[in-house]
């Protein structure tokens, strides 16, 4: 299977690497810039500052640069594009499915199999939460990206409803979660630990925090009875947070990306 990646940044270029890593895919990447091709080197990654010929042998063509360069690099490589034996994903939320599709379509023959695939940017490490989410791809061509996307990390078919809002849990919410993890070490440094301790503390914490839920698929409520002593530090912990808005102010960070 061969996949190319057009735009080689946080996000395209953590899954070009991720990818990679895992043998996923033959895995080609662009980029406008020859220097932002370098972290490639020894990786594996085929790297191009053309698009067109990036695109021509690729089974799966992934359009990961900003949204508004979106129009301008489909414009440059549909000449070479051929849906009947490509898959065009864009990896842009803020792209609307009706824009890239009349897009895709002016002046060409033949129906783009269009899917949205949003992964977050612990792709890189194998530990992606993404969402693929078909707009006109037929159910084996989501079928194959979910199987590759699930080399790293956990991939989910999501209807194209449920994208914006899973984009908001889990590619946001990685830095909901960095956040937790960055306001928890300050409260580590007033209470006597150095800065990189501990950020290495909690970072340890939530991911042990997160297996138990994940293996146990337990409620979180139901592991955190488990270290409230009556009268302990915990529940006194988690009062302190609750009395500042902790859950509200999560919950309205979610819900303000919709
Ligand atoms: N970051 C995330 O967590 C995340 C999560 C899900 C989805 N996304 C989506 O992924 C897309 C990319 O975001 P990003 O954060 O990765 O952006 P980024 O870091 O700015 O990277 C964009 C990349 O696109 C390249 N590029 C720009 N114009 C190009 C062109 N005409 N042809 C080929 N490559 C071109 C740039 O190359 P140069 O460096 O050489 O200029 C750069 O490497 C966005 O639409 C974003 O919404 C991001």
């Amino acid at each position: 299977m061969k996949i190319t990646i057009i735009g080689a940044g946080n996000m395209g270029g953590a899954a070009a690497l991720g990818l990679a890593k895992k043998g996923a895919a033959e895995i080609t990447v662009t980029a406008r810039h020859e220097q932002t091709l370098k972290k490639f080197e020894g990786t594996g990654v085929k790297c191009l500052t053309d698009n067109k010929a990036a695109v021509k042998d690729a089974q799966i063509v992934i359009i990961a640069v900003k949204p508004w360069i979106v129009p301008d690099v489909i414009a440059e490589i549909k000449p070479v594009l051929d849906y009947k034996t490509q898959q065009i994903v864009s990896f842009a939320p803020g792209v609307k499915a009706e824009d890239l599709l009349a897009q895709l379509k002016d002046g060409k023959e033949g129906e783009p199999r269009l899917s949205y695939v949003i992964p977050n940017t612990a792709i890189e490490v194998g530990e992606s939460m993404t969402f693929v989410s078909p707009v006109t791809a037929e159910e084996k061509d989501a079928e194959i990206l979910n199987d590759i996307f699930s080399t790293v990390g956990v991939s989910m078919i999501v209807p194209q409803k449920l994208m914006i809002a899973g984009t908001g849990l889990a590619s946001c919410g990685i830095a909901y979660a960095l956040r937790y993890i960055r306001a928890a070490a300050e409260g580590g440094v007033e209470t006597g630990f150095y800065a990189k301790d501990a950020t290495a503390i909690v970072a340890q914490t939530v991911k042990g925090a997160a297996a138990l839920l994940l293996e146990h698929k337990s409620h979180p409520e139901a592991e955190i009875d488990k270290v409230t002593t009556p009268g302990g530090m915990t529940i006194k912990g988690l009062n302190a947070m609750e009395a500042a808005g902790f859950t509200d102010a999560v919950i309205k960070g979610v819900k303000a990306g919709k």
